[in-house]
């Protein structure tokens, strides 16, 4: 085989599993990259190992391996996550969003009427994951996105403009914390995955958190702070009746539950995750 006809896949492979190893984590990892970097889906890696890859081709994938060899998520390998139904560009400035963030989607979805004009507001943007995702499915709605992070929104943006957004209104990004920016009783519906993990916590040293931005991550006073901050912020900024949904840790579903008990909300109520640990709660405006 010479080195212009390229590279067979079989042989890509099984390099990057001499670097990975080759349990079901590493295989997954491994044929993702080659799915997003060579356009190739998992049947057609499977049914034609000896397809050859250009060998420019080859020293993507390489170095793709070896970044995730030394810890690198996938996703920041690749630039992309999917999350509900599209494809969201991510950086080092955005967390890579979760599937379980789409259990705090639905149930926004639930609390947002298709055919009401309804002003929601997604605190905590990074990518844009769940004001685009707002957007599409409750054209209506006028969705802001909102984050500190200037890089994260100019991540938001991107993605809004790339996926070609089909909402009426054009999502508003703004640049502040928390609800600072929105008017006394502006908003109707609030939902939030705000930093909440503890400052000591040694998760953050393993695994994709390590390369995560830490602003996206770490909330000090426990993990509350933030929460403490949108709830108190929250009473003002929401019309009467109005709802605020929030993500959390597995073990800060009291916490929340009792700072929005503190804050006068009302029909306070979780939801737990496919684990059967409470993540999200939902609190209405009196
Ligand atoms: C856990 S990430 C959530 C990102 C995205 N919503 C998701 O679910 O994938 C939290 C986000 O909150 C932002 N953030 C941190 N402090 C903030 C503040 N005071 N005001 C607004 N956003 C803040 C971070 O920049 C980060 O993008």
């Amino acid at each position: 085989m010479t080195h212009e006809q390229g590279i067979p896949l079989a042989k890509l492979i099984d390099e990057a599993r001499g670097l990975l190893g080759g349990d079901a984590d590493a295989m997954v990892d491994i044929r993702s990259l080659v799915t997003q970097l060579a356009g190739l889906d998992r049947a057609r890696q499977l049914m034609e190992p000896e397809r050859l890859l250009p060998s420019a081709m080859a020293e993507r994938l390489r170095s793709a391996f070896e970044r995730r060899a030394a810890g690198e998520p996938v996703a920041y390998i690749t630039g992309f996550k999917p999350f509900w139904r599209h494809e969201f560009q991510v950086t080092p400035a955005t967390l890579i969003p979760r599937p379980e963030t789409e259990h705090l989607l639905e149930w926004a979805l639930e609390k947002i009427p298709l055919e009401q004009a309804v002003t929601v507001a997604d605190l905590g943007t990074g990518s844009g994951v769940l004001a685009i995702s707002l957007a599409f499915e409750r054209p209506q709605a006028q969705v802001f996105g909102c984050d500190l992070s200037f890089e994260a929104l100019q991540v938001a943006r991107q993605n809004e403009r790339r996926l070609c957004y089909q909402s009426t209104l054009p999502i508003g990004w703004l640049q502040g914390s928390w609800c600072g920016m929105f008017k006394q009783e502006s908003l109707d519906v609030i939902v939030s995955n705000p930093p909440y993990i503890r400052l000591d916590d040694p998760h953050l040293n393993v695994g994709d958190l390590r390369f995560e931005p830490q602003t996206a991550l770490v909330a000090q006073d426990e993990g509350m702070a933030d929460y403490r901050q949108i709830i108190a912020q929250a009473t003002t900024r929401l019309k009467p009746g109005g709802w605020i949904l929030f993500e959390h840790g597995y073990d800060q579903a009291k916490a929340v539950a009792e700072c929005l008990i503190q804050h006068g909300f009302a029909s306070i109520s979780h939801r737990t995750d496919l684990a059967g640990q409470e993540r999200n709660t939902a609190a209405q405006r009196r």
